[in-house]
């Protein structure tokens, strides 16, 4: 019995590469090696190259015009019964590149057949999975920027709103909340760049490369590169179809501002609390627990808190299954997509998460100022205050430090403290260093670029629109 006639008896799909196989692929090494489960989200891009791949194809005159028709409509119709959930996608048929290729046949027969000429999965894959994250750098660019923009809005409510500055969780001085979204905004800001820099370098086409040395058809990837929208195309074909740098890369990225997501989700977490009160958030972004009535938890800081992990863990993956990869391609690689897209879902959906949550937080105004007013967070302004009347800084360190200890111990703070009570500490102090004792007086002294003053901070909102839009502008 041959090959084929075994096939049909049984119904099973024939391999588009089975020509050399005599035997049938063991049913559990076929679904283990299988990708189709995971590598179909790539379809709309699987399809796209498809289609540039042909146009060029006819283009050389390699396919007739006829074939190139049937290919492009076979393509559509394929891509609409995929989107409209009517796809049998077949595990016996490997993956998202030869389940469509292989509909295709069944659809047009041998204008279908030729569409791999000149190509191999391997470049094809590669190709894919570069328009792929091609696409997702640029949604979540744009919902990276909403996040920005929304933290811009917020800091422009607070310009002046006083809160506690925190070093080691400690009390160290008073600076505005405005100032500490704006924060925020540098890091979110810094992780869009990285962003924008790993589209930069995605964006070059591995098409052409066929298996790993190039194809010995007339093909010109001028052509495919326009099409694809590709800025270039990769110089060399054995690193072209090998290399996922671009894919740790991206999941490094995604890394950083889970990381960086995961220190607001901290403040948000801490904050919500109790002890601090500072924000509260919107009822729509938590929960209540099944047995504390009382509870409502800050479920989605958290959550986006704990995504850290996977992030971290998908940069692991890729970076570990690349080394010692030998040129050129290899079945490893097929490993790279669940890591990359989990960690595209999981910057794409935090993102979006915070996006929505962040500008719709209550501010305790005075929660804040109360937590501003405890814990001497003037005493720095009060040993500059010395230095300024001639001190020396060691020595007016030493004058506050003193102030404070009197102040702990006596449970009052330095600007509640009668001018009396301070001369006692240095005769150098006079009425004036009120001034500077205030939160007030404290915030708005440090007057510079960077600085926490509420005039900087309108300066600093007034800016960020601009730097935003410099950014990454082909998404607004
Ligand atoms: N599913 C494969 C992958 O994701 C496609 C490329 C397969 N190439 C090959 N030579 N087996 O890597």
């Amino acid at each position: 019995m041959t090959r084929s006639q075994s096939e049909s008896d049984t119904q099973a799909p024939a391999k588009l590469w089975g020509g050399r196989f005599e035997g049938n692929t063991d049913a559990f090494v076929e679904s283990f090696t299988a990708s189709v489960t995971f590598d179909q989200r790539m379809y709309r891009q699987d399809i796209q190259g498809s289609k540039a791949h042909a146009t060029m194809l006819m283009e050389v005159g390699v396919l007739t015009e006829e074939d190139h028709a049937q290919i492009l409509e076979g393509l559509s119709d394929i891509e609409n019964t995929i989107a409209e959930g009517r796809f049998e996608w077949s595990v016996a048929r490997e993956d998202v590149h030869m389940n469509i290729e292989a509909a295709l046949i069944d659809r047009i027969g041998d204008a279908g057949k030729r569409l791999h000429t000149g190509r191999s999965r391997n470049d094809q894959v590669a190709t894919d999975i570069r328009l792929y994250v091609r696409d997702a750098c640029d949604e979540i660019a744009a919902e990276q920027k909403r996040l920005l923009k929304g933290l811009v809005q917020l800091a422009s409510q607070h310009t002046d709103t006083i809160m506690p500055g925190f070093t080691h969780l400690q009390t160290a001085q008073p600076v505005t909340f405005g100032h500490h979204v704006m924060a925020w905004f540098e890091m979110l800001l810094r992780d869009l760049e990285r962003l924008e820099d790993i589209r930069r370098r995605v964006n070059r086409m591995p098409l052409g490369s066929a298996a790993l040395a190039g194809t010995s058809y007339p093909i010109d990837r001028s052509i495919t590169m326009r099409l694809l929208g590709f800025d270039a195309i990769a110089e060399n074909s054995l690193d072209a179809v090998s290399d996922r740098d671009f894919a740790i890369d991206f999941t490094a990225a995604a890394a950083i501002t889970l990381m960086h997501l995961s220190r607001i989700a901290e403040e948000m977490v801490l904050w919500m609390s109790a002890q601090f009160q500072f924000v509260d958030l919107p009822d729509a972004f938590c929960t209540g627990s099944s047995i504390m009535p009382q509870k409502k938890n800050p479920d989605v800081a958290e959550l986006v808190r704990g995504k850290t992990g996977r992030a971290n863990g998908n940069l692991m993956a890729l970076l570990t299954l690349m080394k010692g990869q030998p040129l050129t391609y290899n079945k490893d690689n097929q490993e790279d997509k669940e890591p990359l897209f989990d960690s595209i879902d999981t910057w794409m959906f935090s993102a979006r998460a915070f996006a929505d949550m962040l500008p719709a937080m209550h501010v305790n105004k005075a929660a804040m100022r109360e937590a501003a007013i405890k814990g001497f967070s003037t005493a720095t302004d009060l040993a500059d205050w010395l230095v300024k009347q001639g001190m020396p800084f060691r020595d007016a360190h030493e004058v506050v430090g003193k102030a404070v200890k009197h102040g702990v111990d006596n449970q009052i703070d330095l600007g509640d403290m009668s001018l009396e009570t301070l001369q006692g500490f240095s005769d150098k102090i006079n009425a004036s260093v009120f001034d500077v004792l205030t939160l007030e007086g404290s915030v708005n002294s440090r007057d510079h670029i960077g600085g926490t003053a509420p005039n900087q901070v309108k300066q600093a909102v007034a800016k960020a629109d601009g730097r935003l839009n410099a950014i990454y502008a082909t998404v607004s």
